[in-house]
């Protein structure tokens, strides 16, 4: 596959928040031994962890979620370049206002979109996880803000303090088996088990 910088897009943007390389590798090997057939992604960007996705699981379908129509854009051109056509569904909307209304059953979740919303869809994402499948949330330490003990900026407390909530939530739910890692910006995995 090409590389992320040749991805349509790339170079409108001054920062790229695509996945990094160890949460990248995370994120496939996960795939490669789950080998889940339908895959639900939040945050699109211009597409690259989903061509991932579909390049990893052959026998995938992913729906992703962007709410920027620019990034959206991007993203179908991408996907259809690559040849993925008929295996992914770009939705382009407000990730919660999807949520609220599919009522698809996935096999794994990649939460990767509005970090200080993970929370909020938490139990809506609960439950169109089935039984087995796994959810993997990015981001979620937050430059490290999440596990430091130092006075956070007002500007980031929300975000840091909603993060906190939906680590805690994971972790004290007895319906999911949650592993933190704690490299580049922290990715949570959790498995749905009852
Ligand atoms: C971290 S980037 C996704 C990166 C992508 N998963 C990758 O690794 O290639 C987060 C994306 O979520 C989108 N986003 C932010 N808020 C959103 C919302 N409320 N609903 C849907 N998408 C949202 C942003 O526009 C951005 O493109």
């Amino acid at each position: 596959m090409k590389d992320k910088t040749e991805f349509l897009g790339y170079e409108e943007h001054e920062y790229n928040p695509i996945i990094r390389k160890k949460t990248l590798e995370l994120l496939k090997e996960l795939l490669i031994k789950h080998n889940p057939k339908y895959i639900l992604e939040i945050g699109t960007f211009i597409g690259y962890s989903t061509a991932v996705m579909l390049k990893t699981c052959q026998d995938a379908f992913v729906t992703t979620v962007e709410k920027d129509e620019k990034n959206f854009a991007f993203a179908v051109q991408n996907l259809t370049d690559l040849g993925f056509d008929g295996r992914f569904q770009v939705v382009n909307k407000d990730a919660f206002e999807f949520l609220q209304k599919t009522n698809k059953t996935y096999d794994f979740i990649f939460l990767d979109g509005p970090k200080g919303q993970y929370i909020k869809y938490l139990p809506i994402i609960k439950k169109l996880l089935r039984k087995g499948g796994f959810l993997v949330a990015d981001d979620v330490l937050f430059y490290g803000m999440v596990n430091s003990s130092d006075t956070i900026k007002h500007k980031h407390r929300s975000i840091v303090n909603n993060l906190r909530k939906f680590l805690d939530a994971l972790k004290n739910d007895d319906d999911f088996k949650t592993v933190v890692y704690e490299f580049e910006d922290g990715v949570s995995v959790s498995e749905k088990i009852k």
